[in-house]
């Protein structure tokens, strides 16, 4: 699995060369040029700690998130007032751990952002379905959010059950959703669970849709090495027929396919914390992704608060890429929404994708993979399911291995992927 992410790694930046993340980090960070920037920030507290859960995250007391906020307060003034101008931002996205654990001090964070940045295309928040009644919902909604994800991984009990989740009210989840509207109400679901069937999956779609939601995201179940769940991950072809039979059955419905494990009841309602070309984060394991760097914040949260107090950016480590690195990240992460723009290649990296790639998309083209119009190539279902599957590696041999490094340490000196 390492060998092929490896090689693929080798071929398409054009280098031996591995990732090479250092522990040195800027002072100022190069916002400023990045065009279609859109900002973090992680929240990383849950009441309840999910065993298969690889995100960064701490079980929830009042007294430590409070302290925890004025630290990421403070970050944002040390970072954004580096820069003079307030700068225009797309959206600005909280995830977790479970962002509304901490839902009245939202607001506060959201003015903190305001004085440097400019936001233009709305406030997305994750909740965990525990935490969706009336009364959230209208202080988040009066903070300014205007997208909510829910993280109900399955409606039916015995997957709950598999999860370790507790039976929830999804009636009651209906009812507050009905009563606070969001421009887009989102539900996370985890697929590809022992057992789990097409109608199983058919049924959560549905009822997320007739409950008030107007995006779903189906996640497949991925088993990171150091998560302790004892659920095993689905053979590949059974999970292939599962993706494929639900992507189809999203499609008859005439549901828009927004991203790789995304659908939207409406073609213009959209909601995702990874298709941004550049993106500045906030907060403990935030990372951020600007023209020519990636860098990544310390996991420990008490080493985060302990930079945080001494002046000094939270950063653990940094990568500055070569621009074949850069160009793959770009097109990997592009590639997440199914679709790929020639034009908007060039307009970030100033070369033709053709003259870049132009083998690599030929061959894309003539295994199915890829078909092109007018510039745009777009994965076919073939093509989104070998992304899926080369995601899956992906995810198990760089993610994992980051993340997994990162929980242990919170300053490491150097790591290479
Ligand atoms: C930060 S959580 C969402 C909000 C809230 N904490 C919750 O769990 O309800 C983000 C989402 O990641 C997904 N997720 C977590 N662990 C996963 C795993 N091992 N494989 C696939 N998806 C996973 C779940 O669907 C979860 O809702
Ligand atoms: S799945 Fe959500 S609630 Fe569970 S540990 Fe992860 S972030 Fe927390």
């Amino acid at each position: 699995m390492g060998f092929i992410t490896s090689l693929t790694r080798m071929w398409l930046t054009r280098t031996v060369r591995p990732f090479t993340f250092e522990n040195t980090y800027d002072q100022v960070l190069p916002f400023g040029e990045c065009e279609n920037l859109g900002l973090y920030v992680h929240i990383p507290f849950c009441k309840q700690l999910c065993n298969f859960c690889p995100y960064c995250k701490v079980k929830y007391s009042p007294a430590l998130c409070d302290k925890y906020i004025d630290s990421l307060i403070q970050e944002i003034h040390l970072i954004g007032s580096r820069h003079t101008q307030r700068k225009t931002v797309t959206s600005l996205y909280f995830g977790g751990g479970t962002p509304a654990l901490a839902a009245n001090r939202i607001k506060e964070i959201v003015d903190a952002l305001s004085a440097h940045f400019i936001i233009t295309e709305g406030i997305g928040l994750e909740l965990h379905p525990d935490n969706v009644n009336v009364e959230m919902l209208q202080i988040l909604k009066d903070a300014g959010v205007t997208k909510i994800s829910i993280g109900i991984q399955s409606f039916r009990e015995k997957y709950q059950k598999i999860l370790g989740r507790k039976k929830m009210d999804a009636g009651a989840i209906g009812r507050a959703l009905a009563a606070v509207p969001f421009e887009t109400v989102s539900m996370d679901f985890i697929f590809a669970l022992p057992g789990q069937t097409y109608d199983d999956l058919r049924s959560d779609i549905d009822e997320a849709f007739s409950l008030g939601a107007n995006h779903v995201a189906i996640y497949p179940f991925i088993d990171f090495t150091f998560t302790e769940s004892p659920v095993t991950a689905m053979p590949k072809k059974e999970k292939r027929e599962l993706l494929d039979a639900i992507t189809r059955y999203c499609l008859d419905k005439g549901y828009s396919r927004n991203s790789i494990w995304t659908f939207s009841k409406e073609a213009d309602v959209n909601y995702s914390s990874m298709t941004r070309e550049n993106f500045l984060g906030f907060g403990c394991s935030a990372t951020s992704l600007f023209k020519k760097q990636f860098k990544i914040n310390t996991f420990d949260v008490a080493a985060y608060c302990e930079r945080i107090r001494a002046g000094q950016p939270a950063t653990s480590l940094t990568i500055h890429f070569t621009q074949r690195q850069r160009m793959i990240y770009w097109l990997f992460w592009t590639a997440y929404s199914t679709k790929v723009n020639a034009g908007a290649f060039e307009a970030f990296f100033g070369v033709p994708l053709k003259k870049m790639y132009g083998f690599e998309l030929w061959i894309a083209k003539g295994l199915g993979f890829l078909e092109e119009q007018d510039g745009t190539y777009e994965l076919t279902l073939k093509g989104a399911f070998y992304y899926h599957y080369y995601e899956h590696f992906y995810t198990l041999s760089y993610i994992d291995k980051m993340w997994g490094l990162m929980r242990k340490e919170a300053f490491p000196r150097h790591m290479e992927l």
